[in-house]
């Protein structure tokens, strides 16, 4: 466990870290369609200490930090430093005062709390063990703070990922995360989909009162059809199976942006490449006592 988990904090500080600053331009915007929906649901009152779980480029953590006011404040939790560099840069560039990033594991370092409420825009879908993370986020809330998490729903309402990994599948061998010394980001954008296994693991991590509430809407996963290809080649588990396959990635390249070019063509609209996207917004509270 302690070795898969140096590999993926390993990923998301280099090769992730690259490819999700070379789409920054596709990631902010398609994540915000559903960080805007969740925000407008759980508000971040005046005064209140927040925690954000996997903040990334912290574009989540400086919202909730202006929402809270100055007698609040914000601190993002990333693995990563490069995230937590790059999220230290914007909150100095836009003068947010009352944000704070600490580099840390979720899973184990000390969360600094305790804080009144904790958000996660799709930052706990890749630990080795959610419930040693989903305890520390409990443990880190004052009793009756809630903690809101928004996560990816299964592959298939998610075609932008799911179809474009079955076209690659179809044509790169598969290399298993066993089978590689390459760095990889572990469970993958799906492994908090299922609702049942979800609420188990927040029960049994402290967390009471756990809904879960759909949302959909369209994100844009290309400005034209080569970025969108890029985009698939590049991230989520299309893009993995192609970086695992080192030669052989690079081999079946043309057949892969063909078959790609394909599959992206049901989502193309006049103002890029748009593609329905499904996600939870799962809301559960620690107990007052
Ligand atoms: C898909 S990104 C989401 C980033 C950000 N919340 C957003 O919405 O833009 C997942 C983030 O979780 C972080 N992460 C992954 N595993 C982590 C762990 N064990 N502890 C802390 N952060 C982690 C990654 O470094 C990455 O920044």
């Amino acid at each position: 466990m302690a070795d898969i988990n140096r590999i993926m904090i390993e990923a998301w500080n280099t090769v992730l870290f690259d490819k999700f600053c070379r789409f920054k331009h596709l990631i902010a915007d398609g994540l915000s369609k559903h960080s805007e929906a969740a925000l407008s649901r759980c508000r971040f009152p005046l005064g209140a200490h927040v925690l954000d779980v996997g903040s990334g480029f912290g574009d989540c953590t400086l919202l909730i930090a202006r929402s809270v006011g100055l007698s609040g404040s914000v601190v993002g939790v990333d693995c990563a430093a490069n995230f937590v560099r790059a999220a230290e840069t914007d909150c100095r560039d836009q003068r947010v005062s009352n944000a704070q990033f600490v580099q840390g594991d979720v899973q184990e370092c000390d969360l600094r709390g305790p804080y009144d409420q904790a958000f996660s825009r799709f930052g706990t879908m890749f630990f080795a063990d959610p419930d040693a993370a989903m305890r520390n986020v409990c443990g880190a809330l004052k009793p009756g703070g809630s903690f809101m998490q928004i996560v990816w729903r299964r592959r298939e309402d998610n075609p932008w990922l799911h179809e474009a990994e079955l076209r690659v599948r179809d044509i790169v061998p598969v290399v298993s995360h066993d089978a590689t010394d390459q760095v990889h980001c572990g469970p993958g954008p799906f492994s908090m989909a299922d609702a049942d296994s979800v609420s188990t693991m927040l029960q049994g991590a402290g967390f009471e009162r756990i809904s879960f509430e759909r949302h959909d809407c369209d994100v844009c996963i290309g400005r034209d059809m080569d970025d969108a290809v890029d985009f698939a080649m590049s991230l989520g588990p299309a893009g993995e199976i192609i970086r695992l396959a080192g030669p052989d990635g690079e081999k079946y390249k043309p057949q892969v942006i063909s078959a790609l070019r394909d599959v992206l063509q049901q989502f193309r609209q006049s103002g890029g490449i748009w593609a329905p996207s499904s996600t939870w917004f799962v809301t559960a509270s620690r107990p007052r006592a």
